[in-house]
């Protein structure tokens, strides 16, 4: 997809209508599940049911790019019964979703490393970006094996690899190098769950982003507190460093 603007670059200041990019950290399906007395995993399935509507939301709401932080670098550390879970549930919404949301013309990209993904799910992770590669709507990034840190020094193992001379590294040229490159830069990341804190995600990326944290779990997010930290982010006013015009 062509984008209209320089996606290393952050939007023009007091440009904070709608966000072009909202990444989200979908915290508290643990906790969800234990204030009911269920397993853990019973939280992360109701987080994937809670995907799909919020995807409306955003996109309804106009906004072109979304990213999902569904399984971090640090992840692998939890009990091996939940980790195998998480792989079987992205396996499973790899097989059910994709065709739906291709015919949504949505585009499906992997933020992360496949490599200590089991074969089968980097076939489900390739088919899913295969199939939907030229679609034109929202880009769905889901960031899964994914770490922020990881991402950076990867991208300076393919500069070096490429032999870039020192002078051209530019920000352009590193963001280019990120797994995110066709997306712009997060305008909004919404935490929910509430930890204030960014774990790891998007850290070059958010130089510039708002933030919006709610104490809500994942799977209880509904469209009327999304719309909330839409409303709360076009209030904001971004300055990017500069000063206002008011000052
Ligand atoms: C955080 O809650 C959630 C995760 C680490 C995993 C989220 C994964 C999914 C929703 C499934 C991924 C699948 C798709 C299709 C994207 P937590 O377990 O840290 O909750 P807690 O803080 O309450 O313990």
């Amino acid at each position: 997809m062509q984008l209209s603007t320089d996606p290393s670059q952050p939007a023009a200041p007091g440009a904070t209508k709608a966000p072009r990019h909202v990444a989200i950290i979908m915290d508290g399906n643990g906790r969800w599940a234990k204030k009911r007395g269920l397993p853990r995993l019973a939280g992360h399935r109701e987080g994937v049911g809670r995907i799909q509507k919020v995807l409306e939301t955003l996109d309804a709401r106009g906004v072109q790019h979304v990213t999902l932080f569904a399984f971090s670098t640090e992840n692998w550390n939890r009990p091996p019964g939940e980790v195998q879970g998480i792989m079987d549930l992205l396996s499973l919404a790899l097989k059910q979703q994709t065709c739906q949301l291709h015919e949504k013309n949505v585009r499906v990209i992997h933020l992360g490393s496949v490599d200590q993904l089991s074969p089968a799910l980097r076939q489900g992770v390739a088919e899913a970006q295969k199939l939907t590669c030229d679609n034109t709507g929202v880009t769905l990034n889901v960031a899964f094996n994914y770490g922020g840190r990881d991402e950076i020094l990867e991208a300076v193992r393919r500069i070096i690899r490429d032999q870039i001379p020192p002078e051209a590294v530019d920000q352009r040229l590193f963001s280019s190098y990120l797994y995110s490159a066709h997306s712009p830069d997060p305008d909004l990341i919404i935490r929910t769950g509430g930890e204030l804190r960014i774990s790891n995600f998007l850290l070059w990326q958010s130089a510039y982003s708002e933030y919006y944290h709610t104490p809500t779990l994942w799977p209880d997010l509904e469209a009327a507190e999304l719309e909330q930290a839409l409303e709360t982010f076009a209030s904001r006013q971004r300055r990017f460093g500069n000063v206002t015009s008011e000052a």
